[in-house]
């Protein structure tokens, strides 16, 4: 069996929790280089995985490599050169962490490279891969709940930092380009596209409401779909997670999907005698390991011609509405999304 050569660049929280351990269950993948400036982390990895060789940074090891897949998930703000790099050097397949980039003009630069060279892209939108918010859309898919007219999203956790990224880039605006917006609030504003399509306009408040840092913590945006629907995704960096998950209404019930319980939906209609009748089911009590599903995925799409399920297009279209809903944060002003 064909292996294909496997390079990740940036070996912190993200690589080793999902890349790495991703790459090292696929048996026809080999990790065979493993870029990151700092030594520490080198050393962290190579205790729990073998790289045939690592670098400091990623150009010396595009130099010395011929590589058949890269991983990204370094700060966001070396997605875009690093992307580029990789590409111009004729890799055909990456893994490029979310958010794809720091600013629309960046996100469209990796996506025009992305056509010229011919790479095939998937962005790290985990929550795509989790059984729960796969039950949903399956449900949605057949119609159960009639046509989706509002959506919420609720994701939360204490903070990036300490206790998951190795050091506190994410609250340094020029290394992350924006707080718990484009690091949490992104992956809501992927789903309700998958789930419902295209953003239309947002208005949003990004604040900092708890932690001493010059990023946003928190945040809450208010979507309108151009389909007659309407959403809000809120999320947060500075509490437990509390509830944490997506709710979904359409003309014939609702979806909610509980990360911390299940997927349970009910469905109701008035019959002729006025009565309403309900019924209620669980489409989904087992929660996977959203991670493993991503690079399950991921690796077994490699040597393939077919366009990623996620990819820049997805990337581009939740980037447009992150920074659309700081523009609106930061005007005070309902933002269009085009
Ligand atoms: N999809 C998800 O579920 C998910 C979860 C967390 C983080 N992320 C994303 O992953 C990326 C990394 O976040 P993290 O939590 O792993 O942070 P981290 O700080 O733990 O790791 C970042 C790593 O990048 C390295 N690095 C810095 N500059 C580099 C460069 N120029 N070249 C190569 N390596 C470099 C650092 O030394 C560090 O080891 C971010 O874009 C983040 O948004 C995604």
């Amino acid at each position: 069996m064909k292996k294909f050569r496997v390079g990740v660049i940036g070996g912190g929280a993200i690589a080793q929790a999902c890349h790495i351990p991703g790459f090292a269950a696929a048996k026809n993948c080999e990790l065979v280089a493993l870029a990151d400036p700092d030594p520490k982390i080198r050393k962290m990895v190579s205790e729990k995985w073998t790289f045939a060789r690592q670098y400091s940074d990623h150009a010396s090891m595009l130099a010395a490599e011929e590589l058949d897949v890269v991983s990204i998930g370094t700060p966001n703000v070396f997605h875009k050169p690093i992307a580029i790099d990789c590409m111009k050097k004729g890799i055909p397949a990456m893994l490029l962490e979310k958010p794809i980039a720091i600013s629309l003009a960046e996100g469209k630069a990796i996506a025009d490279a992305a056509k010229k060279y011919g790479t095939r892209v998937m962005v790290g939108f985990s929550h795509r891969f989790n059984a729960y918010a796969q039950s949903a859309k399956a449900a949605l898919d057949k119609g159960l709940i009639g046509k989706p007219y509002m959506i919420r999203v609720r994701f939360a956790h204490t903070g990036p930092f300490p206790g998951w990224a190795k050091t506190d880039w994410f609250y340094n605006p020029k290394l992350s380009g924006g707080g718990a917006m484009l690091d949490m609030a992104i992956h809501g504003f992927d789903l309700v596209q998958y789930y419902l399509g295209p953003v239309t306009a947002v208005m949003a408040k990004a604040a900092t409401l708890r932690k001493k840092i010059k990023v946003d913590d928190n945040n809450v945006t208010l979507l309108e779909f151009g389909n007659k629907a309407l959403g809000y995704v809120e999320t947060g960096w500075t509490s437990p997670s509390g509830y944490c998950g997506v709710e979904i209404m359409g003309d014939n019930g609702c979806i909610y999907v509980d990360y911390n319980s299940k997927v349970t939906m009910v469905v109701g209609a008035r019959t002729a005698d006025g009565k309403f009748e309900e019924k209620t089911s669980v489409l989904c009590d087992k929660m996977n390991r959203a991670w493993d599903g991503e690079m399950a995925y991921f690796t077994s799409q490699l040597g393939k011609r077919s366009k990623f399920c996620v990819g820049l297009p997805e990337g581009l279209a939740a980037l447009k509405v992150a920074l659309g809903a700081f523009k609106s944060s930061q005007t005070g002003r309902r933002v269009a999304i085009s």
